[in-house]
Parts: structure tokens; C-alpha cells; sequence
């Protein structure tokens, strides 16, 4: 490898791929690379670097004027945001050309296939991350090629899905795009085109670790140029040892961390239930009740992330009567509650860097998922890993208050929340080795570096 080769990330605009595209930038900085970390932004700026000096953020416009009321038009926003990158990604790809440390390979978002084609016109090797697993992307796969259909409503099928190494799947377990597809065409039609071009990706990035989807992994290694580098959470989390990248530290989304950690430090170990349904999730006003009134009657302390525009959802003086039992925040720093020893267990959208959060530090999870990978993320959290459970839905997919309260006295109090604890032990081992040097990821990583470079 040349020391201080340069090469371009640049993620979707949303929490959930920003933060594991930038913790790999991390990654590669401490291996010696230089990156350029692009982020399509409301707030474009000039760039800036981050403390090391070996990453340059780029804060590039999402295509809204400043002020100008956001769209929640999928369409819209991803045409906005692909017209501003299409526009500004050549202009900088031209100066850092005329820099003297020309950029060699463009790691971009799989949602965002058609940047392989902008890659190769500039001479860019394409390398595609993927921020969800491969459980999930092969099902994907399965629809594009026509070898697996699915009813267009999860209702009324009781049908089970097989794919090779997995468990059977309900209807319930599939991505939500999938069995509810007329309800999102978009988001459907984006995350079918993720595969459009795979065959033509020079290496395929994947957010995830070998032993977590193993007998999966080995079909898709060898079907593509596959490198997993996973979990993207930051060494310095995993264990004080593991301290690589953390003279890299930025962050790019604050959060007011004495107020939870000091809040945490009074409770007891293993007290507190922390509840996150992500930065997307909305849930219905009636649903919002459930959950809180759930979380009230389940006797433990909980400390809750509850958007600002959330807020008005929850019931009544909830925040005033709760008092001490609970603390309400707009954002947290979840890797320093998560791996915080009051916590006890985490109530998780099933996101996907959630839960390879919550399976790096061995927390016991309790999923409510929503919508997207959720409910196929979940399925192998509770049955395949045995990390946690997931709440159970009535058929128009409302979860009860007495089921939270059943869910959390189970991971907390129960015989079910010990043999989770114990197999949570397992995979929080096997997450550190393979960032761990010389560990599955990390090897990958050194692949990618001398590959590109
Ligand atoms: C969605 C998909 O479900 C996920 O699988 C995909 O890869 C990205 O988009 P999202 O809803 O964004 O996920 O959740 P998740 O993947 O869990 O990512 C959220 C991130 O925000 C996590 O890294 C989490 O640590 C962070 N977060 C969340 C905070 O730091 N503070 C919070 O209060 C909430």
C-alpha cells in the first residue's frame, strides 16, 4: 500500500448510513488512507478536516434551497440529491485530481447504484457498501432475479418463505417493502436497484462480521468480490485496548451525554430498560400511548429517545409523573448508554447498526420493529443469535402494553433474560475478534486497503 492514498465515501443522507460509512472512514485513516467523507447536507459548508487531519468532510447540498420547506417526497428528495451530487461530485473530483493525491476508488451507499457508472467515467474503482445484512440483501436478490415472489399483502398469507440457510420466514419476518409493497413502490423500487449492477461492482462492502451470517456468506462469496468489515462500531467501545481509530474521532451528530450518563451513573447495574426506535421511525399516536403506558406499568427504569416531534404523542404530564423512574431525551449517545453498566437491556427498532450496537457490548434486546429490514433483522435476533425477543403484534401490527411489560420482566427478571445474557457473552466475543487485528474484518479491511491503493 502507498502511504496516504486517497479514496472518496460518501453515504445516503440518513443517520442510519452516515454513521457506519464514517466509522469506516475512521477505520481506514488509521490504516493510513486519506479519506474524503462527502455528506449531502441541508447545511452545505465549506470542507472541513477532522481532528487527525486525515479526513476531509465535504458538506454538499441535498438540493433544497436554505429555508425552503423539505419534501417528504421520496422521489422528489432522491432526485434533489442525486441532481446535487451528479452536479458537484466531478467539480471535486477534479481539484482533488489537481491536489497531487488523486482520489482511486468512490465507496458509495447501495442505495445509491447509479453512482457505479460516475465512479467508472472519472477512472474510480466503484465500491459499494451495504449498510444491512446480507440476510436481508439476498431476499432482495431472490425478487430481482424472479426466484422468489411475494403476495402483495402480508395479510391473510400464512405462506413461509425458505431460502437457503435461513429459517423458515413468515410473512411477518420479510422486509416490509417486500410483503407490503404497494404501500412503498419507492422504497421498493430503490432497494430492488440496490442489485441492479452488483455483478458489475468492482469489491462489495458489507457491514457485517463472517461468523454472524456464516453459511450465508460462503454462497455469497462466492457469487460476488464480497469484504465485510463489520461491526462499524468504534474500537475504542469494544474495549479500552482496541483503541485504533480513536484519535479519528469525529462526530457528526451531538447529543447531550453528561445528561444520560450522569443520570445513568445513579441507578443500579443491569436497572435500566433503554428504548430507541431510531431517527425514522413514527409511531401512531395510539401506539405511542401503548408504549409508554408499557414501559410506566414495567416497574424498571427506562431511559427513552423520544423525538421532538414525537413529543406531543406521549400521554398527558407523562413526563412530570414518571419523575425519577424515567429520562426522556431528543437524542442520546447510544454507545455510551449501550455500553453504560446500568443498562440492562435495550428496546430496539431492529435497526441494523442498532443491533450490531447492541450485539458488539452483549446488551439483551427486545425488538419492536417497524418497517424495512426491521422485522427480518429481529427474526434472526430472537431465533438465530437467541440475543433477544421481539414483541408480539395483533394482526394490524399494534403491540399492547401488556406484552411490553411481559417482554421487559422476561429479559430483566426472567430464566429467558439469563440464557440471553449467555449467549449475548458469545457474540459480544466473536464482534470484538473480527475487528480485533489480524480478525476476520480486519483482514478485510487490509484486503480493501491494498486492493484500492
Ligand atoms: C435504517 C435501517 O433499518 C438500517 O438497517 C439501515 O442500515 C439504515 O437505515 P435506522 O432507522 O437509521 O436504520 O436505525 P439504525 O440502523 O439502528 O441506525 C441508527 C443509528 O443512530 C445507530 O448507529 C444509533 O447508535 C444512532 N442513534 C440512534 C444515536 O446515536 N442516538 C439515538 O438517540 C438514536
Amino acid at each position: 500500500m502507498r502511504e496516504g492514498s486517497h479514496v472518496i465515501v460518501l453515504p445516503f443522507p440518513a443517520q442510519g448510513h452516515i454513521t457506519p460509512m464514517s466509522q469506516f472512514c475512521k477505520r481506514l485513516a488509521s490504516k493510513g488512507l486519506k479519506i474524503t467523507l462527502i455528506i449531502v447536507s441541508d447545511k452545505p459548508s465549506p470542507p472541513y478536516k477532522t481532528e487527525h487531519d486525515s479526513i476531509t468532510v465535504v458538506p454538499i447540498s441535498n438540493g433544497f434551497q436554505e429555508g425552503e420547506k423539505r419534501s417528504q417526497d421520496l422521489d422528489d428528495i432522491m432526485e434533489r440529491v442525486q441532481t446535487s451530487i451528479k452536479t458537484r461530485l466531478p467539480k471535486l473530483i477534479e481539484d482533488m485530481n489537481l491536489s497531487g493525491n488523486p482520489p482511486r476508488a468512490l465507496v458509495y451507499d447501495s442505495t445509491m447504484s447509479w453512482l457505479l457508472d460516475v465512479a467508472h467515467s472519472y477512472g474510480l474503482r466503484g465500491a459499494v457498501f451495504f449498510t444491512q445484512p446480507w440476510l436481508v440483501s439476498t431476499i432482495y436478490y431472490h425478487v430481482t432475479k424472479g426466484s422468489f415472489s411475494v403476495p402483495s399483502t402480508k395479510y391473510g398469507h400464512s405462506a413461509l418463505a425458505s431460502f437457503p440457510s435461513f429459517p423458515m420466514l413468515n410473512m411477518n419476518d420479510l422486509p416490509s417493502f417486500l410483503c407490503e409493497s404497494s404501500s412503498y413502490p419507492n422504497l421498493l423500487r430503490v432497494v430492488i436497484d440496490q442489485l441492479s449492477n452488483i455483478d458489475r461492482v468492482d469489491i462489495i462492502l458489507c457491514n457485517t462480521f463472517g461468523k454472524l451470517e456464516e453459511k450465508l456468506l460462503k454462497w455469497v462469496q462466492s457469487l460476488w468480490p464480497v469484504l465485510n468489515i463489520g461491526p462499524t462500531v468504534p474500537s475504542m467501545y469494544l474495549d479500552k485496548r482496541l483503541s485504533s481509530d480513536k484519535n479519528y474521532g469525529f462526530s457528526l451528530f451531538d447529543a447531550n451525554v453528561a445528561e444520560c450518563v450522569e443520570w445513568l451513573n445513579s441507578k443500579q447495574p443491569s436497572s435500566v430498560v433503554y428504548v430507541s426506535l431510531g431517527s425514522l421511525v413514527v409511531l401512531k399516536e395510539d401506539q405511542m400511548m401503548e408504549l409508554a403506558e408499557g414501559l410506566r406499568q414495567s416497574g424498571h427504569f427506562f431511559l427513552w429517545v423520544v423525538r421532538e416531534t414525537e413529543k406531543n404523542k406521549l400521554p398527558r404530564n407523562y413526563v412530570e409523573e414518571t419523575g425519577e423512574k424515567g429520562l426522556i431525551v431528543s437524542w442520546s449517545p447510544q454507545l455510551d448508554v449501550l455500553t453504560h453498566e446500568s443498562v440492562g437491556c435495550f428496546l430496539t427498532h431492529c435497526g441494523w447498526n442498532s443491533m450490531l450496537e447492541g450485539l458488539s457490548f452483549g446488551v439483551p434486546m427486545i425488538g419492536m420493529p417497524h418497517w424495512a429490514d426491521q422485522p427480518t433483522n429481529a427474526k434472526f435476533m430472537e431465533d438465530v443469535w437467541k440475543v433477544g425477543v421481539r414483541v408480539k403484534a395483533d394482526v394490524n401490527g399494534f403491540v399492547r402494553r401488556e406484552e411490553i411489560v411481559r417482554r421487559v420482566g422476561e429479559v430483566m427478571e426472567g430464566e429467558k433474560g439469563k440464557e440471553i445474557r449467555k449467549n449475548g457473552e458469545k457474540w459480544k466475543v466473536l464482534a470484538r475478534e473480527a475487528v480485533s487485528e489480524g480478525g476476520s474484518s480486519d483482514k478485510s479491511i487490509n484486503e480493501f486497503v491494498s486492493k484500492f491503493c
